[in-house]
């Protein structure tokens, strides 16, 4: 059968990439974002524009939580797979605005499990977070671990999302698929992760906060990567009555739900990624070290061999290449 994706975020950081990626295969995909002012709208819409020149797509501007334009959208596009990307993301805005995330990432992945559950899709996508393994201790995260320590707001809502979307496949046996994605970075990023407000500072001779005197690391994963692994797996729905067992799976007994880390698997110290980004952009930074800041975790990586075993998965871009190519891209794009 051939495919065709419904892709909520589609003018957000991943949403864009995915969905070029399945417009360059000549995949019909129909796009769903708000559009919303959490970081520079011409951002989201240079990402729109470049979409918009694909003839198989299409697009509706509209919210999540406004049930009757996204069931309209999805009914009228009848995709036989969705991937959800559309949420408020961001650790540290999640503090201050709980009510937002509330919203977008449950009321509004309800729908799409009720929407997509109606139409029967042969497999949902959904984006969860690295987040969600809080303050666990034991590195690298695997699937399978105990995840019942969120630290921050956002990460309480991913983790709630994975439950809801549990109960939805377990109740109707709707294929679902969880992806833990793992600090992805690149070009037409997010401007509110550290890599890219680092760069934008740099460059404008500011001071950069540098937290936990940068004792912390993160898995960065390259966009590419990140798209390469989703597009492998489109056709790899969960299934429970799969005679094939993966070891270490996490696949639910009762229902055809997997969930999957998608990162790099490399330990990035985040002075290291600084020095890293002063080398590149040839600019010596002006640092300031501040205590940790409230929510945030002082390590992610993950064992992402489940999803390697699955579908084949294999990053291929160091962070050293992975920022020379956001540089770029940035410079080109900003000035
Ligand atoms: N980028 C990362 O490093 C990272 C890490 C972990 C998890 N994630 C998750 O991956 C997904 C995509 O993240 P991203 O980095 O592309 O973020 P993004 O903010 O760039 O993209 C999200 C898009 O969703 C849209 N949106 C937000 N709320 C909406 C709503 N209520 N209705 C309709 N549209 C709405 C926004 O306008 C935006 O374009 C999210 O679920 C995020 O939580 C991302």
């Amino acid at each position: 059968m051939k495919s065709k994706i419904f892709i909520t975020g589609s003018s957000g950081f991943i949403g864009f990439h995915v969905a070029k990626k399945f417009l360059n295969k000549g995949v019909k995909v129909h796009g769903f974002d708000s559009m919303n002012n959490y970081y520079d709208v011409r951002l989201k819409k240079a990402r729109l524009n470049i979409l918009k020149k694909y003839k198989n797509f299409s697009f509706t501007r509209g919210n999540l939580e406004n049930e009757k334009k996204l069931s309209k959208s999805i009914f009228r596009f009848k995709p036989n797979i969705i991937i959800h990307l559309a949420a408020q993301a961001g650790v540290r805005h999640s503090i201050k605005n709980p009510e937002i995330y509330l919203n977008s990432n449950i009321l509004g992945t309800f729908n799409i499990l009720k929407f997509a559950n109606i139409i029967k899709v042969k497999h949902l996508i959904i984006g969860s977070s690295s987040s969600v393994y809080g303050a666990n201790k034991k590195s690298p995260f695997q699937e399978i671990d105990k995840t019942d320590h969120q630290v921050s707001f956002y990460a309480a809502t991913k983790k709630s999302t994975e439950s809801l979307a549990h109960s939805y496949s377990s109740l109707w046996k709707l294929p679902t698929t969880m992806l833990r994605f793992f600090t992805v970075y690149g070009p037409y990023g997010r401007p509110d992760m550290a890599y890219f407000s680092f760069t934008k500072k740099i460059l404008a001779g500011k001071i950069i906060n540098i937290f936990n005197k940068g004792k912390m690391y993160r898995d960065y994963t390259y966009i590419d990567d990140i798209v390469d692994g989703i597009y492998k797996l489109i056709n790899k729905p969960p299934s429970f009555n799969s005679k094939k067992k993966f070891k270490n799976d996490s696949l639910s007994p009762v229902a055809p739900f997997r969930i999957l880390n998608i990162g790099n698997t490399n330990k990035i110290y985040l002075l290291d990624f600084i020095n890293t980004l002063e080398k590149q952009l040839n600019k010596k930074i002006k640092r300031v070290y501040l205590p940790m800041q409230k929510g945030d975790v002082y390590s992610t990586l993950s064992d992402s061999s489940l999803l390697k075993r699955i579908t084949g998965y294999n990053p291929q871009t160091n962070y050293k290449t992975g920022i020379k190519k956001f540089i770029d891209w940035y410079k080109n794009f900003y000035h």
